[in-house]
């Protein structure tokens, strides 16, 4: 099976620390999303749904990190987890983790990578958020 890639955003729209970019998955027959933050310089992607109570974390659109800008944290409860492992590192999740997803850099541009569990959602969901900076809704594969 061919690996398909698709985009999310620009590069340039993951500041350390800073905003997380959402974007459209589907899990099972539901639509939700998952997101994208950068940490160390790596960008790390995710399910966006606490492993405490299945819901969004994000307080208002994109904003994953408390206020150090060192952990993710969810809104609800206050749950934080680790943006390198998505393991629970305090809070109402501890001993849970959020569902990674494949995430790559390249050309200036982030991707992520439908799995077993997380997929493409259907067609007319999948233009990306544009007030994020994102550049393309294509789908497809990035260059090597
Ligand atoms: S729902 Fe996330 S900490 Fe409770």
């Amino acid at each position: 099976m061919e690996e398909v890639w698709i985009p999310v955003c620009a590069s340039s729209a993951l500041q350390e620390g800073g905003k997380g970019v959402r974007f459209a998955v589907t899990v099972g027959r539901y639509d939700t999303t998952g997101f994208v933050v950068r940490y160390d310089g790596v960008a790390y992607g995710y399910l966006n749904r606490c492993a405490h109570v299945p819901i969004e974390l994000d307080w208002a659109e994109g904003e994953f990190f408390e206020s150090s800008g060192l952990y993710l944290m969810c809104s609800t409860h206050g749950a934080i987890y680790s943006p390198k492992s998505g393991y629970c590192v305090g809070g109402p999740c501890r001993g849970g983790s959020l569902r990674p997803i494949a995430v790559r850099e390249q050309d200036e541009q982030i991707f992520w990578r439908p799995d077993d569990y997380v997929s493409a959602p259907s067609v007319k969901d999948a233009a990306p958020d544009t007030s994020t900076a994102c550049t393309t809704g294509e789908t497809g594969k990035p260059h090597e």
